[in-house]
Order: C-alpha cells, then sequence, then structure tokens
C-alpha cells in the first residue's frame, strides 16, 4: 500500500477500506507517513467526507494508535465531557470541579486552540507551572489522589489525534463531521472514562452551522461511544455569540475561577450547569433535573468546587495562587475599551469572528507549534439582547502590539450588530440526546 494512493482514492470520492486507514493513520503516527501527505489526505475527507463505517474505523484507529487506558482499578464510574469546539467556552474548567467535589472521579483528554474555537488545554497553560504533558502512570495516578485529571494526547495516549490535529488547526480542515467525530472520540475512548457527555455546538462560532448537522455529529459520536462500550449522552447547546464574557485563555481562567466563586456570567453559569446536570444523571447519580442542580448547587455555593479546582491545577503543577491572585497570569500592555458607535439593542455577534480575532492578536496559531500569547483576548460587557448608548462601553481589548489592537478593533466592532429592534433571545439548549 501506498499513502499516495489512499490520498488519490479519497480525492476522487471513494470509500477507504479499514485497513487502509488503518495503514494511513499507523504509519503517519510512526512518522512514516509525511505532515504534508496527512494535510492533503485530511482535506480530501474534508471535501469527500466519509459514511459511518469509514469515521468509524478512522476513530479506532486513532484511538489504538497509543494505549487505551482502563481506569477501572480508579473507579467503574469515571466521568468525562468533550465541547466539539467553541468561541469563549471555558466550561471543562467548571465542570470538572464541580463532578469531582461531588467525589466522582471526572478524567479526559483536552485539545488545544483549534481555528476560531479556543482550547482547553491552552487555557489551562495560561496559569503558570500547569501541566498537560502526563505520562499514562500520572495520569492514573493524578486521578485516584485528587479525582480530577485533565491532560493532552501524549505519544502514548491518542498520538495519531495529537498529530493531525496540530494540522487541521492551521490547514482549513476542522469543520470536518468525520474528522471531527473521530478526533473526539478516539480521545475518550483512549483516556478511558466509562461515561461521557458530549457539547455539541451549533451556530455561527460552532464547527457545526445547523441543528441538523449538529445532531447528526452528536447522534453519530454516541453510536460509536456506545459501539466501545461506553455509555454516552450528547448536550446540543448554542454558540451564535461567545459563551460568557471572556475570550481568550488567561481572561477565560479568570471568568471560570470567578464563576466558581459564584460571581460567573448568567448564561456561562447557566450551561455549565446544564452539561454537568447532565453527567449526574446519565451517570445515574442523580434523580432528576432537580435533584442534580441540587447537588451541584451544594458544592458550588459551599466553595467545595472552588477547593477542588485549585487542588486540581496544583497536583498537575500549578500554581494554586491563581485562585486569589490572578496577577500571576500573564497580562497584555494594552487594555482599552472599545465604546458603542450609536445607540441600539445588540442583534448579533458573530462568535467566528470573535475566536478569530482573539488568534490574530496571538492567542491561537497561524501555523503548528507556534507559541501562543496567554494575556490577549477580549471581555464583552454586554451580550447579545443588551440595549446600549452610543459611547458606552460594549467590551475590553487586551492586546501586546498597536497595530494587532487596531485591527482587531475593527474587526470586533464589524462583528457586532447594533439594531433599533430587540432581537429574539438566543436558546442556550437546544436538544438533549441520551
Ligand atoms: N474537539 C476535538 O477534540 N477535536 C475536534 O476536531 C473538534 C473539537
Amino acid at each position: 500500500m501506498r499513502a499516495v494512493d489512499i490520498i488519490e482514492k479519497k480525492r476522487d470520492g471513494h470509500a477507504l477500506t479499514r485497513e487502509e486507514i488503518d495503514f494511513f493513520v499507523q504509519g503517519f503516527t510512526r512518522g512514516e507517513i509525511a505532515d504534508y501527505q496527512a494535510a492533503a489526505w485530511a482535506m480530501a475527507i474534508y471535501l469527500r467526507g466519509m459514511n459511518e463505517e469509514e469515521t468509524t474505523n478512522l476513530t479506532l484507529s486513532m484511538a489504538h494508535s497509543g494505549e487505551i487506558l482502563d481506569l477501572a482499578s480508579v473507579s467503574p464510574r469515571v466521568l468525562d465531557k468533550h465541547s466539539s469546539g467553541g468561541v469563549g467556552d471555558k466550561t471543562t474548567l467548571v465542570v470538572a470541579p464541580l463532578i469531582a467535589a461531588l467525589d466522582l472521579p471526572f478524567g479526559k483528554m483536552s485539545g488545544r486552540g483549534l481555528g476560531f474555537s479556543g482550547g482547553t488545554l491552552d487555557k489551562l497553560e495560561a496559569i503558570p507551572g500547569w501541566r498537560a504533558n502526563l505520562s499514562t502512570e500520572e495520569f492514573i495516578a493524578q486521578l485516584k489522589r485528587i479525582g480530577i485529571v485533565v491532560a493532552g494526547q501524549t505519544h502514548d495516549l491518542a498520538p495519531a489525534d495529537g498529530k493531525l490535529y496540530a494540522l487541521r488547526d492551521v490547514t482549513g480542515t476542522v469543520s470536518s463531521l468525520p474528522l471531527i467525530a473521530a478526533s473526539i472520540m478516539s480521545k475518550k475512548i483512549a483516556a478511558g472514562a466509562q461515561i461521557i457527555v458530549l457539547d455539541v455546538k451549533v451556530g455561527k462560532g460552532a464547527f457545526m452551522k445547523t441543528e441538523e448537522d449538529a445532531t447528526a455529529l452528536a447522534k453519530l459520536m454516541v453510536k460509536i461511544g456506545q459501539g466501545a462500550g461506553r455509555v454516552v449522552g450528547a448536550v446540543i447547546s448554542d454558540m451564535n455569540q461567545p459563551l460568557g464574557n471572556a475570550v481568550g485563555n488567561a481572561l477565560e481562567v479568570v471568568e471560570a475561577i470567578e464563576t466558581l466563586k459564584g460571581r460567573g456570567p448568567a448564561d456561562f453559569v447557566e450551561h455549565c450547569f446544564a452539561v454537568a446536570e447532565q453527567i449526574l444523571l446519565i451517570a445515574g447519580v442523580a434523580q432528576n433535573e432537580k435533584d442534580a442542580r441540587a447537588k451541584l448547587q451544594g458544592v458550588w455555593t459551599s466553595g467545595k468546587a472552588l477547593q477542588k479546582f485549585g487542588d486540581w491545577i496544583e497536583g498537575q503543577s500549578g500554581t494554586r495562587r491563581v485562585l486569589e491572585d490572578y496577577a500571576v497570569l500573564p497580562r497584555a500592555q494594552i487594555t482599552e475599551e472599545v465604546l458603542a458607535p450609536r445607540d441600539g439593542f445588540i442583534a448579533a455577534i458573530q462568535a467566528d469572528e470573535v475566536g478569530y480575532t482573539s488568534v490574530d492578536l496571538g492567542g491561537g496559531r497561524a501555523k503548528k507549534g507556534d507559541s501562543i500569547d496567554y494575556a490577549v483576548g477580549i471581555v464583552f460587557k454586554h451580550k447579545v439582547g443588551a440595549c446600549v448608548t452610543r459611547g458606552e462601553p460594549l467590551l475590553a481589548l487586551h492586546a501586546n502590539d498597536r497595530a494587532k489592537f487596531d485591527a482587531a478593533k475593527a474587526r470586533l466592532l464589524a462583528a457586532i450588530s447594533l439594531s433599533d429592534v430587540p432581537p429574539a433571545p438566543l436558546q442556550l439548549i437546544h436538544k438533549i440526546i441520551r
């Protein structure tokens, strides 16, 4: 078999066999197939798609590119959640400690920024010292000792996804249903959690733009997960405007900690509770949504979840001082407000544009291996539906370069539409799939 023949076969719209997919994935993982061939293959998949059988085979091949963790020695009920990618989506930073504070183990493999969407690992790495690159032994030890672990793909765990993910980020091949499904589910299968809730985003700031596509992605991932013996549910949630107020790595860490302290933005708090409730329900540890919410409220208001966040960060070598002193986080040299150009209601905030603005400020990567600027980003003062007057601050823009600041300001002003009439409210949770 030759890599080029497999690329051409997909380019010409034919379905690949399990052997061909395996040959490509394992060869790429071992370094025998070059990055440029893998990028061409990803583009062929992006353009031609894959059927359900091919997507399942791709997922399993990527999952088996490294070890498959068996977490039964930790617990028969390790919990996990995964987002399909959004803007301002720092949900894991709040949901993981909420769940673990209920003494339920939470173990997860996360990703970095992808296209316009932010990545959980990049956000957490804004905290000085925090480490994503854990060995299998460290992953299990942290889960046993602290009850929360979040790690990146490694040489041992889902290495094929680690390599392909970094290529997709910078080759225009992110928003492909089979590539997303395989990327997410290979990580979920490899990391070993038995119970998983998928948070599938829909809207302008998501890779799935319609509810139909988001539902198709969710159903396929649920089926792949169940086929691998996991209990999987999904939430289809809105991503037509950024989630919460903050977009940008360190800024999102602050917002997550503020949320754990009871001072988070209403939409973000509600979203975290909705996702965490589904986790408790499919895990069978809550009788109904009311019961689940009461349990979560208990550990939130008592401060137990906040302390769990500190334990988690410290356990992965990050500084716990971040809980009390945000000055330990990188801070941008320029922080200025952007003002409303006229009176009106905020009718729309184009979330993908906001995500790209954050990337252009330095918060994401333009090419594989780029370092990122953790300090930059945007903090909204108002969201869709708010009524603002001319000259009132719409947002605070954090930048480390004046030219980038000016470009970001223009792009953000173009991404925010003001109207004379109030817009229809955005629905946060579109659908639950169990
Ligand atoms: N999250 C992932 O892990 N992979 C994707 O492709 C998209 C979101």
